[in-house]
């Protein structure tokens, strides 16, 4: 099944002299369950993607289809629901929320929609982001990768279609960013998380079996790989 398709998404900011095309036409599928990751160097367009694919921005040509839904084509009010529903987003910087500790900083997007969270899932998840005996403490007492572990586990707490994750690991040391990488592996074999992941550092990338390179704008190469 197809969780996300993108057609002819483009992205121009400005106009006249200072007219930039961020994103040229960009056109792929992700499938169910897939790792996805997308390589390129700065500037290439890789923010402005995930901004399109996270619905957090307005393309100026194009589709985003996730879960088979235009979701430019949709009313504002509905968007938000659905991308809190339907979409995880981790960013380079936590983006956690200082007064909330550990569980409700995860619970949060759950609590949003006025349910509670499936305790069985919160459980299994806590255990594999290693989190299980910090649930109390507060943003400001963590480390940067217990943080973006936090991230993760409030991107994954609501078993979203797609998980989107801008330079998780850009804020991170090396043991870090690799224990970040293994536990974006995880997910996806664990609970088959389909993920689509963008980073600038070819060893990042070595993490997911399928890669898309992207150059001002456009994509120009794409490789499988056995990881
Ligand atoms: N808000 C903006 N206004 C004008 N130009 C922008 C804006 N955001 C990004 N750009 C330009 O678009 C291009 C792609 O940027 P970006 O998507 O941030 O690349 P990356 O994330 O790969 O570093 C760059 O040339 C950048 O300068
Ligand atoms: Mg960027």
């Amino acid at each position: 099944m197809e969780v996300l398709r993108t057609e002819n998404l483009t992205k121009e900011y400005g106009n006249g002299d200072n007219r930039v095309v961020a994103l040229d036409h960009v056109s792929f599928s992700v499938e169910e369950g897939e790792f996805v990751t997308i390589l390129g160097p700065s500037g290439s367009g890789k923010s402005t993607l995930l901004h399109l694919l996270g619905g957090v921005d307005r393309p100026t040509e194009g589709k985003v289809f996730i879960a088979g839904e235009s979701i430019y084509d949709m009313k504002e009010n509905k968007l938000t629901a659905f991308r809190r529903q339907k979409i995880g987003q981790v960013y380079q910087f936590y983006n956690l929320i200082p007064v909330l500790n550990v569980e409700e900083n995860i619970c949060l997007p759950v609590l949003l929609d006025h349910k509670k969270a499936d305790r069985r899932f919160l459980g299994s998840l806590l255990k594999i982001l290693k989190l299980e005996d910090r649930l109390t403490h507060l943003p400001s007492e963590l480390s940067g990768g217990q943080q973006q572990r936090v991230a993760i586990g409030r991107a994954v707490i609501n078993r979203p279609e797609l998980i989107l994750a801008d330079e998780p690991t850009g804020n991170l040391d090396q043991k870090n960013s690799r224990e970040i990488m293994g536990l974006f592996r995880k997910l996806n074999e664990v609970y088959g998380q389909t993920i689509l992941l963008i980073t600038h550092d070819r060893q990042i990338a070595k993490n997911s079996r399928r890669i898309i390179v992207i150059e001002d704008g456009k994509i120009v190469k794409e490789m499988r790989r056995q990881r």
